[in-house]
């Protein structure tokens, strides 16, 4: 069995290549399992997860918990909106109680950044970071490069442009990494006010013209206006931003060229995207959900090998 080469999963900034290859690896394996009829292994039948989620999610809450179910983990579920959080717990106990419970990993998703780092500083836990606040979402940025791989056979030479609220997206931080680690090229595209100021350190090229991102690119990666982490006025509309912004039909048609193209959800539809490109052959969106079971099976496999027991 392969080991990574860090205890927890923080961010795909500790993670080296064969880091990254280990976990590709272990999920095509499995990936043939979750195609199977029976879709279970019983590798782990003696540990607990348990998600820890303040903030909403639909996609990676439900992925962690099927990728967990997959390999014959037990697992809870704690939300912070119906949870003691309310009654003024900090987020140290809350864990720390869970741990009580004899819990071996969490997978936590935070508002802050950097909770996941704390939690693995301050717990006997392996700690997963499933999002925190405008950092990092690891596990996204792995299954978005694994469906990429998948497509496109190596993303060693490939062009990815990230296109949308770069300032808030901790997909698009973790997704620049992933790639470049990868050996792929990245653009970051949006309007001005939407791309970090520091940007160029990432060695990323920038745009503010989704025409010129989408000539330029093989994957197009279409994010969300995150407009619960905006505290001011980035553009002057919803519409102003989609008619300079937003992905439809006729712009792919006029490219003359076939790109990929990725989403990472929630999509707002009519905003950054259409749907009829949402659904459209060229568009490997529900690959994405499908593949991050897979991945997140390898990070908890992988992670729960270097678990004493
Ligand atoms: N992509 C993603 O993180 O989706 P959720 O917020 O639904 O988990």
């Amino acid at each position: 069995m392969n080991n990574l080469s860090v205890p927890h999963l923080l961010g795909i900034r500790d993670l080296n290549l064969t880091d990254i290859e280990t976990i590709f690896k272990t999920a095509d394996a499995f990936k043939e399992v979750i195609n199977r009829p029976i879709k279970k292994v019983p590798s782990l039948r003696d540990i607990t997860l348990a998600n820890v989620f303040f903030e909403n999610s639909t996609r990676t809450r439900l992925s962690f918990e099927l990728a967990a179910k997959r390999l014959s983990a037990d697992v809870v579920n704690f939300t912070a909106a119906n949870s003691s959080v309310k009654k003024g717990e900090t987020l140290i106990d809350t864990v720390n109680n869970i741990l009580a419970m004899k819990v071996d990993i969490v997978v936590l998703r935070h508002a802050s950044p950097g909770a996941a780092l704390f939690l693995s500083q301050h717990t006997s836990a392996k700690i997963i970071n499933a999002g925190d606040g405008t950092h990092e979402h690891p596990t996204q940025a792995l299954l978005d490069a694994y469906t990429i791989r998948e497509k496109l056979g190596t993303l060693r030479g490939k062009k990815v442009a990230i296109i949308g609220d770069i300032l808030h997206s901790r997909v698009a931080l973790s997704n620049i990494y992933c790639l470049q680690k990868l050996g792929a090229e990245v653009m970051v595209c949006g309007p001005s006010t939407l791309i970090p100021k520091h940007i160029h350190h990432l060695n990323v090229k920038v745009s503010n013209n989704l025409r010129e991102a989408l000539l330029w690119c093989d994957v197009a990666n279409m994010l969300r206006i995150q407009l619960e982490r905006q505290e001011a006025e980035y553009f002057p509309s919803l519409r102003d931003y989609t008619l300079n912004f937003g992905l439809n039909q006729s712009m792919l048609n006029s490219l003359d060229k076939e790109i990929v193209l990725l989403h990472p959800g929630p999509i707002n539809r009519g905003v950054e995207i259409t749907s009829e490109v949402a659904e459209s052959s060229n568009s490997l969106i529900l690959n994405q959900v499908e593949n991050g079971v897979a991945v997140r099976m390898a990070v908890i496999y992988l992670l729960a090998s270097s678990i004493e027991r």
